[in-house]
């Protein structure tokens, strides 16, 4: 098993509110959400950071087994960087009990709402490496966009507030260690009676008024925060708009058995392998090529390769893996598709894989454009490949329709569910 590596950056997710303004009888943050806590959606984003971080969720008392089995099974194989402590009175209480939990070794700490259920894991990249850059506190921001009036007790307009100088504030809030550490140092030294500074709704508060500056970045109307029963049906209808649009992905598998012939090179994988037995076809033979042919166009639903690479076709005698499955590309890019990723597994007793592995994958996945992973084996000593008398090749692909919903595509909005 490999060494998860010691993280730089924690991440205080409270948790541990009531919900009194969205009026439900349990805490807010284990509220359902498209049929998953606010806090597991809240969570996904977190553990979709691109750096590994240590979470800390802070929860209610009475939720802590609860809060541990979500973030344990949203953590996946990094559950040993996460802990769940419990919540104080206000928010600012709740997160000193968090900052107690953070590891030494960890440089940045980010103070995120549980209920900002679906930031992008993106913003918190963005925070850290902000954070990094300025060498002090950041948080993420979007312009107000309404009218803003200051109002009297009498709800009489006293004025416009100038809402280019506003910022409507989110989290995550990131801050250097050190100086959220020394604000919490600070405030503690406050006389209990000054309720304003230790009750302060955010960290940037905190932190700027114990004298440190902080910077605003570019917020995301995705980490609006669930608050009111509207922001909780918004919420729903999101993640309903992204299940609907979400890309329907498409296996495919396919097979492929050449018999081995004395009289030809080899041709592997894509690879040529002098010194071995070749195999017999039109083409070089290449099965790990062909049957990698048969399950992207299966998986396109393109029929398969006799069918779409005829034998009579004077431009594939003697083709190399690299004319089939260019053409392949070709062919399922034209109908609306991108692979994922395919894997290819040789079954036979020889040639032997290992040292030109790397080799081979490197070149499948320069042509295709997506992983393709080559394994082998051997079938003990049974069979026609155990025989020695040819060899068997076995592929599985995936397939996404291509256009926006490509990873590398951004302007469409990206849930992390
Ligand atoms: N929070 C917390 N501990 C508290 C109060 C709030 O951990 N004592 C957390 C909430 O769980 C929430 C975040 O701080 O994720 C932002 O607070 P808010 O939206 O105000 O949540 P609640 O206080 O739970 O809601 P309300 O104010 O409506 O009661
Ligand atoms: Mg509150």
């Amino acid at each position: 098993m490999t060494e998860i590596p010691v993280p730089a950056v924690a991440v205080i997710v409270v948790a541990a509110g009531s919900g009194s303004r969205l009026g439900r009888d349990q805490p807010k943050a284990f509220v359902p959400l498209a049929g998953r806590a606010i806090l597991e959606h809240a969570l996904t984003g977190i553990f979709g950071m691109s750096e590994p971080a240590q979470v800390i969720v802070v929860a209610p008392t009475a939720q802590l087994a609860e809060a541990t089995a979500i973030a344990e099974r949203v953590a996946g194989p990094a559950a040993g960087h996460v802990s769940v402590v419990d919540g104080g009175d206000t928010r600012q209480a709740s997160v000193a009990r968090g900052m107690a939990a953070v590891h030494a070794g960890v440089t940045v700490v980010l103070v995120h709402d549980a209920a900002r259920a679906l930031t992008p894991a993106a913003l918190s990249d963005a925070v850290v490496a902000a954070v990094r850059a300025t060498g002090h506190g950041i948080v993420p921001g979007l312009p107000v966009v309404d009218t803003i009036k200051r109002v009297d007790e009498h709800a009489t307009i006293l004025g416009t507030v100038d809402r280019s100088l506003l910022s409507a504030v989110q989290t995550p809030q990131g801050f250097p260690r050190t100086m959220l550490d020394a604000a919490f140092a600070w405030a503690a030294t406050l006389p209990a009676t000054d309720a304003a500074a230790r009750d302060l709704t955010d960290d940037a508060a905190l932190v700027a008024a114990a004298g440190d500056p902080v910077g605003i970045i570019p917020g995301d109307p995705l980490a609006f925060k669930v608050t009111t029963p509207w922001d909780l049906r918004r919420a729903e209808l999101l993640l309903a708009g992204t299940a609907a649009a979400a890309p329907e992905p498409r296996v495919g598998t396919g097979l492929d058995v050449h018999a081995f012939d004395d009289t030809s090179d080899l041709w592997l994988a894509g690879l040529h392998w002098p010194g071995e037995r070749g195999l017999s076809g039109h083409s070089d033979g290449d099965a790990a090529v062909h049957a990698i042919c048969d399950a992207l166009l299966a998986a396109a639903g393109l029929g398969d390769i006799g069918q779409v690479f005829g034998t009579a076709d004077p431009r594939l005698t003697d083709a190399h893996g690299e004319v089939f499955l260019t053409e392949t590309l070709r062919l399922l890019t034209e109908a609306g598709y991108r692979v994922g990723n395919v894997t290819v597994q040789i079954i036979g007793n020889r040639p032997k894989l290992a040292p030109r592995r790397a080799e081979a994958q490197q070149l499948l996945t320069g042509i295709l454009h997506a992983p393709v992973s080559v394994s082998a084996t051997t079938t003990d000593a049974l069979g026609f490949t155990g025989r020695g008398e040819g060899i068997a090749a076995l592929a599985t692909a995936l397939l996404y329709p291509s256009g926006p919903t490509r990873a590398s595509d951004r302007s469409a909005p990206k849930l992390n569910q």
